[in-house]
């Protein structure tokens, strides 16, 4: 496995666990109760999702994709196309949680899970597999060397981990500590 395509998919774990969390809220209607936390949850789809883990995807693993099987080459436009799908529905979220409006954020909520679970499965089973080829040795630490560059520059070096950090806190004060629950998005 690939350094990048090993860290992409570690980013994967981060987003879906956040995404069981707030997608069960919107289906239990308690949304009211963790309204305190909703501010980082949006900013966590904008930084995060968004910025952080498609932006890496973009910069510097697509690109490889000129080396890769035609079959995988012909997917990258899409998938550059449901990353903008996803970054106007973490926009809608921040604006659905700056107004307090929980019927349309629920619904966002929703859409954005099902949205990205999608994406995520079809990276993982079709895309990452088949670019493996084309981030042969130096390239796929070249491409590592210039995304933690970008982590640092862009982010500050501890952002994963802060990113980490708060998908436990989320998902402890809604679910209680340890407690694991595996909602329907997960697939
Ligand atoms: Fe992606
Ligand atoms: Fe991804």
């Amino acid at each position: 496995m690939r350094i990048m395509i090993t860290l992409l998919s570690y980013d994967h774990g981060i987003l879906r666990q956040v995404l069981d969390v707030v997608s069960d809220m919107a289906a239990e209607g308690t949304l009211d109760q963790h309204r305190d936390i909703m501010p980082e949850v949006s900013r966590f789809f904008l930084d995060f999702m968004d910025r952080y883990h498609h932006g890496r995807e973009e910069k510097f693993v697509f690109p490889a994709a000129t080396d890769s099987p035609e079959r995988i080459r012909a997917m990258i436009p899409e998938l550059i196309d449901e990353h903008r799908t996803a970054r106007s529905f973490a926009l809608a979220i921040a604006d659905n949680v700056a107004d307090w409006d929980t019927g349309p954020l629920a619904e966002n909520i929703r859409d954005l899970a099902a949205h990205m679970m999608h994406h995520i499965k079809e990276e993982e089973d079709f895309v990452f597999p088949g670019m493996e080829g084309a981030l042969e040795g130096d390239r796929d630490l070249d491409i590592f060397e210039q995304s933690q560059a970008f982590i640092r520059e862009e982010f500050g070096e501890d952002f994963p981990k802060r990113a980490e950090d708060f998908a436990n806190r989320l998902q402890d004060k809604v679910w209680g500590e340890g407690v694991i629950k595996y909602p329907s998005t997960r697939g």
